[in-house]
């Protein structure tokens, strides 16, 4: 059995940074040598939501995820992870050229028996400021309290966007060990600027 990109399910023998990239699978905007759909002139819905992702939405989530960890603002992401997590994540997608098209993306990974992470939070930057990322993290929270975790913990530079949310800034002293196990994989682990933040349920909301 081969994939579409001709190489075989032998890959989980490489790490996942030796494997080649997906070719850029929508229109880059021009110029920019950025791999995102130009959104150029694309007009948000009055209402939108989010969904589960699906593996065809992948190359969607990469290019976005991607864009902002070039900025070092988002840990990468490789299509092996993503393919594997898939499960965890969430989109919102719009019609663009006729085609649907993954304008915010998210995840939701559980971590220990009481603690969930909310990861690689991104919305197009054609489209920010405007409820995007706000609905789609809405939303995890909710999975996280279906799951019936007691917390959801996230690392981000963007800690305004997360307070609006309702997460408090804690000390990282106080984190659990299982934080570290996906920081180590970070280039930045021993020169980490993010912020911690967790969000914690009412002991009622993990009864149900
Ligand atoms: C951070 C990010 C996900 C926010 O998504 P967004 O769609 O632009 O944000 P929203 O419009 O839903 O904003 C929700 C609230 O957060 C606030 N907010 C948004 N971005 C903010 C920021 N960077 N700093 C402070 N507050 C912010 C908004 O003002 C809004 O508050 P309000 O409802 O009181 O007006 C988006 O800017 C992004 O993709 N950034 C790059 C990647 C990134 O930093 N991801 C963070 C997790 S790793």
């Amino acid at each position: 059995m081969r994939s579409k990109q001709g190489y075989t399910p032998f890959l989980h023998f490489f790490p996942e940074e030796a494997m080649p990239h997906h070719s850029a699978p929508q229109r880059a905007v021009p110029g920019s040598g950025s791999t995102l759909p130009d959104l150029t002139g694309v007009v948000l819905p009055p209402r939108f939501r989010s969904r589960h992702a699906r593996i065809q939405d992948v190359d969607g989530m990469s290019s976005l995820i991607n864009e902002f960890a070039d900025a070092r603002i988002m840990l990468a992401r490789g299509p092996l992870y993503l393919y594997q997590n898939i499960q965890d994540y969430r989109v919102i997608t719009l019609p663009v050229g006729g085609r649907e098209t993954v304008i915010a993306c998210g995840g939701l990974h559980v971590l220990w028996e009481d603690l969930t992470e909310v990861r690689s939070v991104a919305v197009h930057p054609a489209l920010q400021r405007r409820g995007v990322g706000r609905s789609i993290v809405l939303d995890l929270i909710e999975d996280a309290r279906a799951l019936g975790a007691a917390h959801v913990f996230t690392f981000t530079l963007s800690p305004g966007f997360f307070a609006s949310l309702g997460f408090s800034a804690v000390d990282r002293d106080t984190l659990s060990p299982v934080v570290w196990a996906e920081c180590s994989k970070c280039p930045k682990f021993y020169k980490c600027d993010e912020v911690g933040m967790m969000l914690h349920f009412p002991p009622q909301d993990q009864e149900q």
